[in-house]
């Protein structure tokens, strides 16, 4: 690791301005937790609503208490045994907490990244670094230092090189409510690994009920640049064939159907991986591969709908919606398969 670069980054955090960080999730752009200017220009970068908090990344569970209030039991159990790691906890924030932070709520979302880079920073800037995942707002999360500099060119600042990320999926996000741990987005960490965690219940939020925030529900998370289709592998192999049919470029995501198939029909098919994490781990290097590649669809047999597959499947599901004016026929240039007569 370079020292050097690490200074570097100390100094331009302390300047006010962003600077690019590596964690084993995804790609964050981080900018000084206690300094108001430095964090709006992450919502001006981003194009992000204010409404949409951040989180800090701390140097470990010591500097809990220094963002932190009346934390429940359970989370410090929690943070003992996943952090650093891909764990997001929401806590009460203390008073000091910047509002252009945590977007006005109460609350404040924390983690200990595990990526050494962005570790020994943390530790030579000694404070927190409040930061999203390194893409414009709506966008796929970015894996490498590559796609953050193709999304924001010169604009991000400085960008620390950390090689791909290890997991290639954004953190799991907690709540509290009534000192119980409530899951608010799935993450890298499954649900059943948490749970492994003695006396570990994690609840799911019933939508409409409770006050708990509900982060990334913005329906247009993690989307690429190519409208996507998620399709089960019957229907996946009918549909290839379809827009092949057209002479439509198409990239397709499979997992039990065979690639020659697809590659016979002139389509570009990647054979994913059949095991959850490692699927997720390559999920958006692959989504990025096909937006560059200029495809005009990404097909994705669907996976399991198993626990284990949770995190991939919200993002899947959010990646799929339907951009306003795509989904209609007459704008799905060609597209959109004509209902069969009966
Ligand atoms: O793995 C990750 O979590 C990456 C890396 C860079 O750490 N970060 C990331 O940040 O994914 P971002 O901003 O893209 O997503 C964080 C989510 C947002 O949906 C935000 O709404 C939610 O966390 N969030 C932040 N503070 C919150 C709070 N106080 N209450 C509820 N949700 C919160
Ligand atoms: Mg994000």
């Amino acid at each position: 690791m370079n020292v050097a670069q690490i200074q570097q980054a100390v100094e331009h955090l302390k300047q006010g301005k962003t600077v690019v960080i590596p964690t084993e999730t995804v790609y964050g752009l981080g900018a000084d937790a206690s300094n108001p200017e430095a964090v709006r220009r992450i919502f001006a970068i981003k194009g992000r609503p204010p409404s949409h908090p951040l989180i800090v990344h701390i140097e470990s569970i010591n500097a809990l208490d220094s963002w932190a209030k009346a934390i429940p039991p359970v989370a410090e159990r929690l943070a003992e045994r996943f952090w650093p790691g891909p764990l997001t906890l929401v806590l009460p924030r203390r008073p000091d907490v910047l509002t252009e932070v945590t977007g006005g709520q109460d609350t404040v979302a924390l983690r200990v990244p595990a990526h050494p880079v962005t570790s020994s920073l943390l530790k030579a800037f000694g404070g927190g670094i409040a930061a999203p995942s390194a893409n414009r707002f709506g966008r796929l999360s970015p894996t490498t230092s590559r796609d953050v500099y193709e999304e924001f060119g010169e604009t991000a600042g400085m960008i620390l090189e950390g090689g791909p990320c290890a997991l290639g999926l954004e953190s799991t996000i907690l709540g509290f409510q009534d000192g119980h741990p409530v899951l608010l987005r799935p993450g890298a960490l499954s649900t059943g690994v948490l749970e492994e965690c003695p006396g570990v219940r994690i609840l799911r939020k019933t939508p409409g009920t409770g006050t708990l925030p509900v982060p990334g529900s913005s329906l247009s998370h993690y989307q690429p640049k190519t409208p996507l289709e998620v399709l089960p592998e019957e229907d996946l192999v009918r549909r290839s064939l379809f827009l092949s049919a057209q002479g439509r470029k198409a990239g397709i995501l499979c997992r039990k159907a065979k690639e020659d198939c697809f590659r016979r029909a002139g389509l570009t098919p990647f054979s994913m991986p059949r095991e959850a994490q490692a699927y997720g781990q390559v999920l958006f290097a692959v989504l990025h591969f096909f937006d560059r590649a200029g495809v005009e669809r990404i097909l994705v047999e669907s996976p399991p709908e198993t626990m284990e597959w949770e995190a991939v499947n919200d993002r899947l599901g959010r990646a799929s919606l339907t951009r306003s004016g795509q989904g209609s026929p007459d704008k799905a240039g060609g597209f959109t398969e004509r209902p069969r007569k009966s």
